[in-house]
C-alpha cells in the first residue's frame, strides 16, 4: 500500500483529501500543528473510512519531527497543505506568513531530500493570477501577488520550479485552487474555521446559525449581470479527487514542475450563491449591501482544460451540491 505524508491534513482541504485518499487505498500519515484545525477531523476521517490515519501533532518547521516521520514510514509522496491562508492577517502580520508558509516549505523540502522522497503536490492558489489578467485564467498567464499571502504562494512556486530545474528527479504538481466550498456527504467533515470567517460560504453559514445578524454583500456595482462579484466555486470533494489525479497522472509519470488550475471553469455571482444556499437550507438569508471589499476582483474563474487533458480530472459537482453538503455539515454539527 502506498504511503503518503499529508501536511495540514487536519484542515479543511487536507481532511477531505485524506478521506478520499484512504478510500482510494492510500495509507496516510498526517502532520498538523492544529493551529487552525482540531484533532476531531482525524477521528472523523476514521469514522468515514474505517481507517485511522497516522497522526503527528507538530509544526512542519520542526525538522526533527519531519526526519522522524520519514524514518518511521516509507513515504512515497507528499501532499503539502500546511500553511496560513488569511489574506487580511497576512497584510497585518506578513512575517508570520513568510515564516510559516515559505520557511515551512523549505524545511519540508530539506527533509524530503534527506529521505530521498521527491514527489510533491503543493497547495497553490488562484490568487497567483493577481489583478493583471482577464479570466478565464490559464496556467501560462503572468503571475503576480496582491498581498503577502499571495506572495508566499508565488515564492514557493518559484522555489519549487528552481528545485526541479536543479534536480531532474523532482516531480512537483502545483495545484492552483479556485474557491473550495462544501463538505463531505456524510456531514462529518466540513469547513470549521477558527475565529470570524471572511470567506463567503462560512459567512453565509454563520448568518443562518445566528452568529451574524446579516450577511454583508460586498459590492453590487460590478459590471456583472446582477452587479455582484463572480467566483469559480468548486466542491471540496472534487478538489480532493484532483489531488489523487495529480499523484497518479502527473507525479507517477513525469518529473519537473507543472501548475494545474483546479476549478470548474464556471463562475457564480455572490447573489447566485446566496439563492442556492437559501434553497439548500430552506431559510432566508438576510443581506445588507456594502461597498466593494478592498482588493477584490470583479470576476475570477479557471480555464480548467489543462487538468482535464493531462490529469483526466474534472469537477462534477455543481453549486447546488456544494450548498446542500455545506448546510448538512453546518446544521448537523452546529459549528
Ligand atoms: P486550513 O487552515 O483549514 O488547513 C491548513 C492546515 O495546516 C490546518 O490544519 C493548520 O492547523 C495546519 N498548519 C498551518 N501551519 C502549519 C505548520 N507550520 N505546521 C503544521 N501544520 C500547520 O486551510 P485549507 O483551506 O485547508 O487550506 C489548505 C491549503 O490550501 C493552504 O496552503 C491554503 O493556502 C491553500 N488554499 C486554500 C484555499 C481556500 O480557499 N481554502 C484556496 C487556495 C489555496
Ligand atoms: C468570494 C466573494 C467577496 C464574504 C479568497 C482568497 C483567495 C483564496 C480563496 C486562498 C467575493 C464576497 C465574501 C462576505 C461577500 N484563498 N463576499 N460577503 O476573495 O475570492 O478568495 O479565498 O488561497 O486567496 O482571497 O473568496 O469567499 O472571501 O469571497 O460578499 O461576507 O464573496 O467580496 O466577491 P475570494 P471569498
Amino acid at each position: 500500500m502506498r504511503k503518503l505524508l499529508v501536511t495540514g491534513g487536519a484542515g479543511f482541504i487536507g481532511s477531505h483529501t485524506c478521506a478520499a485518499l484512504t478510500d482510494a487505498g492510500f495509507s496516510v500519515v498526517i502532520i498538523d500543528d492544529l493551529s487552525n484545525s482540531s484533532a476531531d477531523s482525524i477521528c472523523r476521517i476514521k469514522e468515514i473510512t474505517g481507517v485511522e490515519p497516522f497522526f503527528y501533532k507538530a509544526d512542519i518547521r520542526d525538522r526533527e519531527t519531519l526526519d522522524r516521520i520519514f524514518s518511521e514510514h516509507s513515504i512515497d509522496a507528499v501532499i503539502h497543505f500546511a500553511g496560513l491562508k488569511s489574506v487580511a492577517e497576512s497584510v497585518a502580520e506578513p512575517m508570520k506568513y513568510y515564516r510559516n508558509n515559505v520557511f515551512g516549505t523549505m524545511q519540508l523540502i530539506d527533509a524530503m531530500e534527506n529521505a530521498g522522497c521527491k514527489k510533491l503536490v503543493f497547495s497553490s492558489s488562484a490568487t497567483v493570477y493577481g489583478d493583471m489578467n482577464t479570466p478565464p485564467y490559464t496556467e501560462d498567464m503572468r503571475v503576480g501577488a496582491v498581498n503577502p499571502y499571495g506572495q508566499t504562494k508565488l515564492m514557493i512556486e518559484q522555489m519549487l520550479m528552481d528545485l526541479c530545474e536543479s534536480d531532474t528527479e523532482w516531480s512537483v504538481a502545483a495545484l492552483r485552487y479556485f474557491n473550495p466550498v462544501g463538505a463531505h456527504k456524510s456531514g462529518l467533515l466540513g469547513e470549521a474555521p477558527f475565529g470570524t470567517p471572511s470567506n463567503l460560504v462560512p459567512c453565509i453559514a454563520d448568518t443562518l446559525m445566528g452568529k451574524q445578524e446579516y450577511l454583508s454583500v460586498y459590492g453590487n456595482d460590478y459590471e456583472t449581470a446582477d452587479g455582484t462579484a463572480i467566483r469559480d466555486y468548486i466542491h471540496i470533494m472534487d478538489l480532493a479527487e484532483g489531488h489523487i489525479a495529480a499523484l497518479r497522472e502527473y507525479n507517477d509519470k513525469y518529473t519537473g514542475f507543472r501548475a494545474f488550475n483546479l476549478g470548474t471553469g464556471c463562475g457564480s455571482s455572490v447573489l447566485e450563491v446566496i439563492r442556492e444556499y437559501e434553497r439548500a437550507s430552506g431559510m432566508k438569508i438576510p443581506i445588507v449591501f456594502k461597498p466593494r471589499r478592498q482588493g477584490d476582483a470583479a470576476v475570477s474563474y479557471a480555464d480548467a482544460s489543462r487538468a482535464e487533458n493531462e490529469l483526466h480530472w474534472k469537477a462534477n459537482l455543481g453549486l447546488s451540491e456544494m450548498c446542500l453538503d455545506s448546510w448538512r455539515y453546518v446544521s448537523q454539527s452546529n459549528v
